[in-house]
């Protein structure tokens, strides 16, 4: 019988979970509680566990994570605090939860593996809390970049110039240039044959995209968890 993936899309504002099936559809509720920012890693985990209780049976966990993690544990954390997620073996502690085999990736990684071809070079970024990046080739997840942290413009950072708290300061017009302006950087950058533009804040461009440029629902922060699980 085909396996149900329970995923977690981790985020900086929002939790959610859904239990998807192989295709990437969801296959139950959409479960979702807002971020804790001050919560101890062990009370997210407990928290989680709870808030998928009631949307039914599932064989794995996939979850997306919205910073860098190896082997299932947290290496950084930038919008939930670094200093008290370094180090956590999520992986192992919600495995524990649920009693159920878990597989954690960075949440843009994931996200791309819902939406991408599988042909060329592919790239997703994602406008969110945070500016979150993955890049495929011919279907495969290369190494996790941290394009975020790099520096884009006035001596900041990628996520500090477009995320959430950028984009409320400096208002729509400015950052849909800011937004254009990394699109131009990623393509010179990467040579992408298609670039997929997801997260809360897609929808909030403003301006005509090229042709190899178009924009993904955010529900694919839960389809991409049972691409996981493809060796
Ligand atoms: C993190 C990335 C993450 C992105 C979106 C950034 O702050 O550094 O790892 O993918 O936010 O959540």
């Amino acid at each position: 019988m085909a396996a149900h993936t329970l995923t977690f899309d981790i985020g900086g504002t929002h939790m959610k979970a859904a239990v998807v099936d192989e295709a990437g559809a969801l296959i139950s509720e959409r479960a979702m509680i807002d971020t804790v920012p001050e919560a101890a890693p062990p009370d997210v985990v407990k928290s989680l566990a709870t808030m998928v209780a009631p949307l039914g049976a599932f064989d794995r966990v996939s979850v997306g994570f919205p910073g860098v993690v190896r082997d299932g544990r947290v290496l950084t954390a930038p919008n939930l605090g670094t200093d008290k997620w370094q180090g956590f073996d999520l992986g192992g502690a919600l495995s524990s939860a649920l009693a159920k085999p878990v597989r954690v990736a960075n949440d843009a990684d994931l996200q791309g593996l819902a939406v991408i071809e599988g042909k060329g070079v592919e790239m997703v970024i994602t406008l969110g809390t945070g500016f979150g990046t993955g890049l495929y080739q011919d279907g495969r997840l290369g190494p996790h970049l941290e394009l975020s942290h790099h520096p884009f413009r006035q001596r900041e950072t990628y996520d500090e110039q477009l995320g959430n708290a950028a984009r409320k300061e400096v208002g729509a017009e400015r950052w849909n240039k800011r937004v254009e302006k990394a699109i131009a950087n990623m393509r010179r950058l990467t040579n992408f044959d298609h670039l997929y533009i997801g997260g809360g804040n897609a929808r909030r461009i403003a301006f005509a995209l090229a042709s190899d440029v178009s924009l993904v629902s955010n529900v694919a922060g839960l389809q991409g968890g049972p691409a996981l699980w493809r060796d």
